[in-house]
């Protein structure tokens, strides 16, 4: 009850922090500059945000999304705001397992690390539609794309632990 009441107030929570904290509050002070990560919709929404405050931080951010052009443009707002952003887009459409696959190959063979692996991007409420690997398109989306993306790339995440420490 005190936490549904501190979520819908917004009052601050032991951490000084609750749901009406922003992002940029709460990462205030936070040296991100050894760090990358990948947000998936990362060009429209809680992503974009998401994506913004991450390379303010000095995190550098790769987006992943399937529309190129919306990407672009979001890559392009943030560096004009922060142009010190290091933010990098590559073509991913969760709906599809071929996308995901070549998604995850590229990402592998630019040689980055891994630190953090956002899996934002999703829909709801769609109308009823099978993509093209026959599944229903907001579960293959918010939930096997998803899977499907994180699993190749768990072996880079652990070697970046390995190597820095950092958790
Ligand atoms: N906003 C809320 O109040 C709320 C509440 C609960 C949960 N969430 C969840 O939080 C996440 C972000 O929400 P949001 O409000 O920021 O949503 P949003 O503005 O609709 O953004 C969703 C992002 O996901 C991308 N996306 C959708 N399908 C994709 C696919 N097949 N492949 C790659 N990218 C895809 C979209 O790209 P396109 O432009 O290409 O579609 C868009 O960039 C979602 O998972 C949502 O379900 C949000």
């Amino acid at each position: 009850m005190v936490g549904l009441f501190r979520l819908v107030s917004g009052c601050p929570g032991p951490s000084g922090f609750g749901s009406a904290s922003t992002a940029q509050e709460v990462t205030e002070g936070i040296d991100g500059t050894n760090l990358t990560a990948l947000v998936t919709g990362g060009a429209s929404g809680i992503g974009l945000e998401t994506s913004r405050v991450l390379a303010l931080r000095g995190v550098h951010v790769i987006i992943g999304a399937r529309n190129m052009k919306a990407a672009n443009e979001a890559k392009n707002k943030i560096v004009r705001e922060n142009p010190r952003a290091r933010i990098d887009v590559l073509e991913l459409d969760l709906c599809s397992t071929n996308s995901i696959r070549s998604f995850a190959d590229n990402f592998i063979a630019l040689h980055l690390p891994l630190n953090i692996l956002i899996n934002n991007a999703g829909i709801m409420f769609c109308p009823f539609q099978l993509s093209q690997d026959g599944l229903e398109v907001q579960f293959a989306t918010n939930h096997i794309g998803h899977f499907l993306l994180t699993n190749p790339l768990l072996d880079t995440m652990k070697n970046r632990v390995k190597a820095t420490g950092i958790q």
